[in-house]
């Protein structure tokens, strides 16, 4: 079953066109992975889905409903949840203060904290910096948290802005065996990675974007071996 689908989309933000015509598709249960340029509009691709951006023409739908233009508080309570590429902490709030606030559609204290403590099992190396303040992670940490942080909700999309982006190797990896594992339990993942072999390596389908438009859809491996793709976009 198609979970996510923009069909045609035109967008961007006020008087500016970043997306032209774009169309994919993503399947219940699978990673996509999004590649392509700095400025392409991989980000403003996320946004338009979530409700960041502004939608011209075309539409969003999600399970087969038409979603274009719902706010992002909309989106959240329809079971997406988005790691934006410059996503933050709250820096004077603890690890797991965080980690709440991740969980407050829950509306339910206890809930939100059994959540987390599944979460803690998931991320270890969040365990011990549960009650350091957030602002004092380091980078690779503060992803981590942002990453868990967005599972708080059980999501039924993940959608996921760079994640691997300015992370020594160690947590790379780290990175993309929540990314599995995440999948496995049955969210399906929207991905945009810069580190675009990786991300495609992970993918079960991926797309290329240029110039705001959608440029070769394939999976994974497709797009990693068309010679096309490699030259232009992996380079090699
Ligand atoms: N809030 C905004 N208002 C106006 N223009 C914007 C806004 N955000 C992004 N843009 C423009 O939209 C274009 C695409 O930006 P976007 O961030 O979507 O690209 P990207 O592919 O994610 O790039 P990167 O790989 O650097 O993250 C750029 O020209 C950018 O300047
Ligand atoms: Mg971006």
């Amino acid at each position: 079953m198609t979970l996510l689908e923009l069909n045609d989309v035109t967008a961007g933000y006020g008087n500016t066109t970043v997306l032209h015509d774009v169309s994919i598709a993503v399947e219940e249960g699978e990673i996509a992975c999004l590649i392509g340029p700095n400025g392409s509009g991989k980000s403003t691709l996320m946004k338009s889905i979530y409700g960041f951006a502004d939608i011209f023409s075309g539409e969003v739908r999600m399970e087969g409903e038409d979603v274009t233009g719902r706010s992002p508080q909309e989106s959240l309570k329809n079971g997406m949840s988005y790691v934006l590429q410059d996503a933050s902490v709250f820096p004077d709030m603890t690890v797991h203060e965080n980690m709440l606030m991740g969980g407050y559609v829950f509306n339910d204290d206890e809930r939100a904290n059994a959540r987390a403590e599944e979460l803690y099992e998931e991320f270890p190396a969040l365990v011990e910096l549960k009650s350091q303040k957030a602002g004092s992670l380091s980078g690779g940490q503060r992803r981590l948290l942002e990453f868990a942080r967005a599972l708080m909700v059980e999501p039924e999309v993940m959608m996921l802005d760079e994640p691997s982006i300015g992370l020594e190797p160690k947590y790379i990896d780290q990175v993309f065996d929540r990314i599995r594992k995440v999948n496995d339990l049955g969210t399906t993942v929207l991905l945009v990675e810069q580190n675009a072999e990786k991300g495609l390596s992970v993918a079960d389908k991926g797309f290329v974007l240029a110039s705001g438009e959608i440029k070769f859809t394939g999976t994974g491996t497709e797009l990693l071996n068309n010679d096309e793709v490699g030259r232009l976009y992996l380079g090699g």
